[in-house]
């Protein structure tokens, strides 16, 4: 119990809990190893994490230009995913994690990379704030990368299951991903099967990647919260 008299906690930013969380993930990093690293702010602090130990990995295998850029800038090295069959471990946050780990992801438009990088890793790490922590997923529009002369046809298709799809923009143009594609983001979804949800939806033509992560699921959350970090196992 907090003393009367102690002073209270501070309370940190969101800025702050994902700068702890992006250091906590630096415990799972195996040494000598080469580190699967997602996209985002709240990995933007766990780059430079691992910065301070680049000294005791191998390298990295990147899931964007961006992370890409931000590595190569610190001074670690990047690999291509072809030349590395397997990963110990893949860091990377989410749009919203739900109680089993299931995530959606691709508010940065990465999520292509993101989820080839995470398929070869064996334990999938994700860092978060506790805003990102739901019930349900749904609430944030789900980002899917399409191939543009599919827009129309998979946004009918989201329109029929009670979605309301748009195609995300830049400077008032489509946004184009790094693999040169497009990004829909869809609202209103119920997503109560994320499994099953994702599996139909991968099957659309045109559907490069759907951002809903059921089959590639985090093992572990790391989640900033006012107490400190809290450790989610699934
Ligand atoms: C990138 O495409 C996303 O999947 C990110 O992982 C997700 O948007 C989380 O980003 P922040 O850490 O910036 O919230």
């Amino acid at each position: 119990m907090t003393h009367p008299n102690s002073p209270a906690a501070p309370i940190l930013s969101q800025d702050e809990l994902k700068t702890l969380v992006g250091q906590a993930a630096l415990q799972y990093v195996v040494s000598g190893d080469i580190v699967g690293v997602g996209t985002g702010s709240t990995v933007n602090k766990f780059i430079d994490a691992l910065a301070t130990i680049k000294d005791q990995i191998k390298g990295a295998v990147s899931s964007s230009e961006a992370s890409t850029l931000r590595l190569k800038a610190l001074g670690i090295p990047v690999f291509d995913s072809n030349e590395v069959p397997q990963l110990s471990v893949y860091i990377d946050g989410a749009d919203e994690i739900d109680g089993h780990g299931h995530m959606v992801k691709g508010g940065g438009a990465a999520l292509t990379r993101e989820k080839i990088v995470a398929a070869q890793s064996i334990r999938f790490v994700c860092i978060a704030d506790e805003s990102k922590l739901v019930d349900k997923l749904g609430k944030f529009p789900l980002p899917v990368e399409v191939i543009p002369m599919a827009a129309q046809r998979i946004m009918a298709q989201f329109a029929a299951m009670g979605g309301q799809a748009s195609i995300r923009l830049k400077d008032g143009q489509p946004l184009i991903t790094d693999n040169g594609q497009i990004i829909l983001d869809v609202l209103g979804l119920q997503i109560e099967d994320p499994l099953a949800f994702e599996t139909q939806v991968s099957q659309w033509p045109g559907v490069v990647t759907v951002g809903v992560f059921a089959h590639q699921k985090a093992q572990v959350c790391l989640l900033g919260t006012a107490t400190g970090v809290k450790t989610l196992m699934f």
